[in-house]
């Protein structure tokens, strides 16, 4: 019988486990530079009924005219999506369960996300999102908080070399006359626009502006400008939002051609760039989307929010050159099966009630070749219940991995008595880690 492989689907990953410790360490800080703000965590199911969507990230975007796995449950008829994105699952989430009712919300979110795109550096059709959601405040001092809070989170990870651009989007009636013009405009050139804005004209002449195609860059730089068209209260929350940022010593360009491609944005959109990924350098993109909330059928209340791309920010930590090596354990304990196995087994657990990440070999083998699993492990030091050992009512603590400079405790093998090795061992981590 010929053996039938299986493979997984395309532009999805696996997160394989020599990754682990990169992952846990962007979602641990992560999480941690949230909670420091206030924000909690909420978690939304991958599956919501399509409208959610459709409403609210917008028909005419490129999402949902052409990226969304939407199909019809075959159970009970009804039509559902595997989310492209969390921004509408968490407002459908707060409006159902009345979240926003007399109060605010700080929200965080983590989580796969799916988009039918085609398969790239850096894009790909599951990705993971952490992003998050201030609901209820006007701003735009939570917006300023919200990129101070980015900025951080940055800092913590290691993460340089990525550049903050900023623009406005500016409140409803400032965007219909700007949209009005921007349609006459492009009508006036019509036959220099490509077949993608000519579909776009009518629908969303915004999203013309965010063309690639270096024919049309002249026509784009020269179309009318959102920023001509704000009003008084417009510019004066954009003028806080940038004043907050400077007193915060936070760098930024505006970039009036940004205008990101969901449709429930207004006021403050941004985006973090970076030159290090190739084409998909946008780590992380956000803004304010005060219609959404009464869009999904809440009572109007306004927000702003954020995702970053883990896969992005996670090959961007690799670009800086900060990977945590991802190990199995901290001590490995070898033995010589029997009895050995027993004492082998305690000492681990007494390890283990001190927090330390211990693997006992599992069955029986040479010494010789446990070695080669202990070194494989990545454990700091071996633990060695061995017959001789046992007997004399001592392991044997010998260091696995040597440091330059340093003297590693236990560098020569050396006999402790049963009870006090797991402290000994304690202490020789805390020392090496302290290192
Ligand atoms: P977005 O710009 O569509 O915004 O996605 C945010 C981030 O997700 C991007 O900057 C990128 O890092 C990552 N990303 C998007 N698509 C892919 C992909 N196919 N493969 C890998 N990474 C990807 C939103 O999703 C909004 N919900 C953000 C937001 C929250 N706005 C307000 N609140």
């Amino acid at each position: 019988m010929s053996k039938e492989k299986f493979t997984g689907v395309k532009g999805m990953n696996d997160m394989l486990p020599q990754d682990a410790a990169i992952w846990h360490k962007v979602e641990e800080t992560a999480i941690d530079v949230l909670e420091r703000y206030g924000f909690q965590e909420i978690r939304t199911p991958i599956l919501e009924n399509t409208k959610v969507f459709t409403r609210g990230v917008g028909e005419v975007t490129d999402i949902v005219e052409k990226e969304m796995y939407s199909f019809v449950d075959s159970m009970n008829g009804d039509q559902l999506t595997l989310r492209p994105e969390c921004t509408s699952a968490v407002v459908r989430a707060v409006n159902e369960h009345n979240l926003l009712y007399g109060t605010t919300q700080r929200l965080w979110y983590i989580g796969p996300m799916f988009r039918h795109e085609r398969p790239q550096r850096g894009r790909y059709r599951q990705f993971y999102q952490l992003g998050a959601e201030a609901l209820g405040m006007e701003g735009p001092d939570i917006d300023a908080e919200m990129i101070i809070m980015l900025s951080r989170l940055w800092k913590a990870l290691g993460i340089d070399g990525v550049r903050l651009e900023l623009n406005t989007l500016g409140a409803l009636p400032e965007r219909q006359a700007h949209r009005e013009a921007l349609i006459r405009y492009f009508e006036e050139h019509k036959s220099e626009l490509d077949e993608d804005a000519l579909r776009r004209l009518y629908t969303n002449p915004l999203r013309i502006l965010d063309t690639k195609n270096p024919d049309m860059q002249d026509l784009v730089n020269n179309a009318p400008r959102l920023l001509d068209f704000l009003g008084e209260e417009s510019r004066a929350f954009l003028a806080r939002l940038e004043k907050l940022l400077e007193a915060a010593g936070i760098e930024y360009t505006i970039n009036p051609r940004l205008v990101r491609g969901l449709d429930y944005y207004n006021h403050t959109v941004f985006e973090w760039i970076t030159d290090r990924l190739g084409a998909q350098g946008t780590i992380c993109g956000g803004g304010r989307y005060d219609p959404l909330i009464e869009m999904l059928g809440g009572r109007p209340a306004p927000g702003v929010g954020f995702a970053m791309g883990l896969e992005r920010v996670i090959e961007l930590m690799r670009e800086c050159g900060n990977v945590p090596v991802s190990t199995m354990c901290d001590v490995y304990v070898l033995h010589h099966g029997g009895d050995t196995q027993i004492t082998a087994m305690r000492a681990a657990e007494a390890l283990r009630d001190a927090g330390v990440r211990v693997v006992v070999h599992p069955g029986s083998s040479s010494i010789k070749s446990q070695m080669k699993k202990a070194d494989a492990s990545g454990a700091l030091f071996a633990v060695f219940a061995t017959e001789d050992e046992c007997a004399q009512g001592v392991l044997g603590i010998k260091a696995l991995r040597s440091r330059e400079g340093e003297e590693m405790p236990f560098a020569a093998q050396t006999p402790v008595k049963i009870e006090e090795a797991p402290a000994q061992l304690v202490e020789a981590l805390r020392k090496v880690r302290g290192a």
